[in-house]
């Protein structure tokens, strides 16, 4: 049996809710895959799902660039779901009508069950959902129920249960409606008849399969970064091909104070994978000299990586497949979907990659299906350990960019000692809030958490001495999405030992700052 004998296909008609609906269906153990909204209804048969869910979206049906279905999805004799959009526009093709209110309904709304659905099946008779529309069903289609009504809709639920065609106005997908993960389970266990096989051991042993199926032996190279997403493709490689994988972590010496050695002790001593550790701090530090733009930097670190890497990846021999830790946002997000889960190449993905000339292999992307916090659970039950799997989002150009100004080893190393401070610090503060409420991101844990170093000095006294050292900058925010972002309201005595420490521990700085502004208007970085 693979891990996803089962299928859900999410036809998205605004790509926001599209990714959360998915995710929702993925919770609940069953495979869910976003395609778009106007797919044929001939492809949508062939990909075989046993279910389709039809997503919320901004558009009004009725207007001329609306979104669009192919009506005969509604004939495949396939399950049905659809929520907000979804429902006006299955009422629409079913020969319903949706009409235009001046008030809209938005937030919490108290929600009046009708009648014996099983889509509502276990939950109460009056309960909260969340609304957000102006366009209502005015119309149920010929053969539809009513089974939900609010003050203001009419039709905030629909359904043909014979057919097995399901709506609601409402978005059971968002945390604002507290029944809307029993109404998808009751969707999909109770009326679909599917089963919550959808676990992390059989992705585990589906992915082994597939990669083992396309490698067939060969040799496999992958570049380490230090994040998340290569660390898992590599574990994962690795349970699949064993020493044919061989890693190259290109080392540019702007990661944090020791995890290029924990990179190195983890996939060496832990796991037991060949790994070439590419020492670039000096090429890198030389490739920065004099430049002070932010955006240049990024430029050059950015684009001397793949010359680093395939330096080193062309010394080997007979290598086929280039592994990589490609994430289904970043598919999604570049307009590459495809559908049909099993081991799709990516191929505008190629294109990403800047391949010397003579040079090619083919990608093996084993983790382009799976959200971050999938990609997370993948890596413990890969064996990861939580401090590679939990860390906090770093930026590609690493410190460069939390050093305003010329980059310097000088600085590199200073900044390096006051971030372990921070880091040091905040890890124990998280854990203890982690311990308290069982949230990794509970509502006061900080999302991300470093320090910058500005290219100012500062006066300062020390003993009987007057000093002329740098200040530091702590950044500390709380967020869910890095989109935005509010500073961290650390309690003082977290604070006074941050301070203490960094002017006591870290030569060369003699003062330290908190930045207390949110994003927007800051960013989170500061460069
Ligand atoms: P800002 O500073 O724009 O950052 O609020 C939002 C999130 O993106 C990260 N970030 C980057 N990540 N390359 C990356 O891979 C970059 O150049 C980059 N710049 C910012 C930042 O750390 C935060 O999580």
């Amino acid at each position: 049996m693979t891990a996803h004998d089962q299928l859900v296909l999410v036809l998205d008609f605004g790509a926001q809710y599209g990714q959360l609906i998915a995710r929702r269906v993925r919770d609940l153990h069953v495979y869910s895959e976003i395609i778009p909204c106007d797919t044929p209804a001939q492809e949508i048969a062939a990909l075989n799902p046993d279910a389709l869910i039809l997503s919320g979206g901004p558009a009004s049906v009725y207007a001329d660039d609306a979104p669009d279905v192919d009506e005969k999805i509604f004939e495949l004799g396939i399950p049905v779901l659809g929520f907000c959009y979804g429902q006006q526009i299955m009422a629409v093709k079913l020969g319903g009508s949706v009409g235009h209110t001046e008030i809209g309904e938005y937030g919490h709304t108290c929600l009046h069950v009708q009648g014996e659905s099983q889509l509502f099946a276990g939950t109460p008779r009056e309960q909260q959902v969340w609304m957000s529309h102006r366009d209502a069903v005015s119309v149920v289609p010929e053969g539809f129920a009513v089974t939900s009504t609010t003050d203001v809709c009419p039709v905030a639920s629909m359904e043909c249960a014979e057919r097995r065609l399901y709506a609601t106005q409402f978005h059971p997908e968002v945390r604002h409606t507290p029944y809307g993960n029993d109404l998808l389970g009751n969707f999909l266990f109770k009326i679909c008849g599917l089963k919550p096989s959808w676990t992390m051991e059989g992705i585990i042993e589906q992915k082994v399969a597939e990669i083992r199926e396309q490698t067939k032996g060969e040799k496999v190279i992958l570049a380490l970064s230090g994040g998340v997403d290569s660390a898992v493709a590599a574990a994962l490689v690795h349970r699949a091909v064993g020493d044919k994988l061989t890693c190259i972590f290109v080392n540019h010496g702007l990661l944090r104070k020791g995890e290029p050695e924990s990179v190195e002790q983890v996939f060496t001593e832990q796991f037991g994978i060949p790994l070439i550790h590419v020492h670039a701090e000096r090429r890198y530090a030389d490739l920065l000299k004099g430049v002070v733009d932010p955006e240049e930097k990024r430029r050059r670190i950015g684009g001397e990586f793949w010359k680093v890497f395939f330096e080193e990846a062309q010394r080997m021999d007979g290598v086929k497949y280039l592994a990589q830790g490609t994430i289904y946002p970043d598919i999604i997000e570049s307009g590459a979907r495809k559908t049909g889960g099993k081991a799709s190449t990516i191929k505008s993905h190629h294109n990403l990659i800047p391949f010397p000339d003579g040079v090619h292999f083919d990608l093996v992307e084993p983790l382009d299906h799976f959200f971050k916090d999938e990609v997370r659970a993948l890596g413990t039950a890969l064996g990861l350990p939580d401090e590679i799997v939990y860390r906090q989002p770093f930026p590609g150009p690493g410190l460069a960019i939390r050093i305003i100004g010329e980059v310097t080893l000088d600085k590199l190393e200073i900044l390096k000692n006051a971030d372990a401070v921070v880091r040091e610090e905040l890890d124990a503060y998280n854990a203890k809030l982690f311990a308290e409420t069982g949230e990794r991101n509970s509502e006061h844990s900080c999302w991300q958490y470093f320090a910058v170093l500005p290219d100012i000095r500062s006066v300062g006294v020390m003993g009987d001495e007057r000093t002329y050292q740098r200040p530091v900058i702590i950044r500390a925010v709380e967020s869910s999405d890095a989109m935005t972002a509010d500073w961290a309201k650390l309690p003082y005595e977290v604070l006074a030992r941050i301070s203490g420490r960094i002017v006591a521990e870290v030569p060369g700085i003699n003062r330290v700052a908190y930045d207390i502004t949110s994003k927007p208007p800051a960013t989170i970085e500061w460069e």
